[in-house]
């Protein structure tokens, strides 16, 4: 049993108290763990240049050590002290996207825990846009190992409540910053190859980047059938932002044969008495509403903002709800589509594609 006092902190979002950020930066400067906003997922944070502090961040997430970390620093200006030999095409990257949900493979820097990279010689590194993560990293002027603040397997937090719901006795200092702005986490792109590969979809698309480096790949989904091929990231794994229900994924480019099929197995569950939750959209809330549900509206289909915003967070709410299945519909593969789409698939234990 971990059992640590673990103090909360409300923190302007925008214009971060210099108190508070005084506090946190001493309690990351001591080796003591931080959870922080970012604009993607809360992070959990510990000084990346002390191993006693990234050993503790395992042990907190209960994450396997063969799962690297991400490095989180200020800016393209701090890149040297985690990172040696940057490829041009990685500057570039940088210098468009930083700071922003964007975090690059690059050569591992010694100086950095070699329990951060997973003893590997890369390093993920990324330079967070959120106020208050700029604000810490600046402050405590190390850079910072963060992986999200989720128990290891669960969805990724975009509040603080849910970094308090997986992480209470586990973590010193959690501050409150609000609910994180793009709600998914950040890209992950490989640069270390040739076109680069996109690890893990994010806030910044296939699309954003093509622009700026021309052509990038997307990683193939590893392991559907549980093979023994390594996938390239840990990160990977099939499940992995897993709610506590289990979640079915009804995929078609035919909207309202989903929403039929979803309405088809809420029948069939309400039934067998299965507590049966909906995540939908704005467009398509009424079409369940004769039913006696949990439904839940992400926010409209025309937004894929909206809908990443609040797709975690509705997850746990539902999962809170103390609903065993969650029933939702996939929002297509474009732009910031892809990346919900990933965590769908990864949050899924079935999926059911219809013509
Ligand atoms: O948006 C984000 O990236 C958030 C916030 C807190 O910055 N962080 C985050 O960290 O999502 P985490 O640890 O939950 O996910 C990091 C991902 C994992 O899939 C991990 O396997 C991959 O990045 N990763 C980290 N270091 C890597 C490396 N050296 N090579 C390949 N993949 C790496
Ligand atoms: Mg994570």
């Amino acid at each position: 049993m971990i059992n640590i006092p673990t103090q909360v902190l409300a923190v302007d979002p925008r214009d971060p108290q210099p108190e508070i950020i005084r506090k946190a930066a001493q309690s990351i400067n001591a080796g003591a763990l931080v959870a922080f906003p970012t604009e993607t997922v809360y992070g959990l944070g510990g000084n990346a240049l002390d191993p006693r502090a990234v050993q503790r961040i395992f042990l907190s997430k209960g994450r396997p050590a063969n799962d690297p970390l991400i490095v989180h620093i200020a800016g393209i200006d701090w890149i040297e002290r985690v990172a040696v030999r940057i490829p041009a095409k990685t500057e570039q990257l940088a210098r468009e996207f930083w700071p922003g949900p964007l975090t690059l493979i690059c050569p591992r820097k010694e100086t950095v825990a070699l329990a951060v990279t997973a003893g590997g010689e890369k390093v993920a590194v990324r330079a967070p846009a959120h106020p208050v993560a700029q604000a810490l990293l600046r402050a405590a002027d190390t850079p910072i190992a963060a992986p999200s603040a989720n128990r290891f397997g669960h969805t990724s937090p975009t509040q603080a409540s849910h970094v308090w719901d997986d992480l209470a006795g586990r973590v010193d200092l959690i501050l409150d910053g609000g609910k994180c702005p793009i709600g998914l986490e950040s890209t992950v792109l490989d640069l270390s190859v040739d076109p680069p590969v996109i690890l893990r979809p994010g806030g910044i698309t296939r699309e954003n980047l093509e622009r700026v480096i021309g052509e990038v790949h997307l990683a193939s989904r590893s392991n559907p059938g549980g093979s023994s091929e390594q996938p390239p990231s840990p990160g990977m794994l099939d499940r992995h932002y897993s709610p506590a229900a289990r979640l079915i994924l009804v995929a078609s480019n035919n909207r309202q044969a989903a929403v039929e099929r979803i309405r088809a197995l809420l029948q069939a569950h309400i039934l067998e008495d299965i507590k049966t939750g909906v995540l939908t959209v704005n467009e398509e809330i009424h079409q369940y509403s004769d039913l006696n549900v949990e439904v839940i509206s992400l926010g409209s289909i025309l937004d894929l903002g909206q809908i990443a915003t609040n797709l975690f967070a509705g997850m746990r709410t539902l999962e809170q709800a103390g609903i065993e299945v969650i029933l939702t519909t996939d929002f297509g593969q474009k732009e910031l589509g892809l990346a919900i789409h990933d965590r769908l698939n990864r949050a899924a234990t079935q999926v059911i594609h219809l013509e």
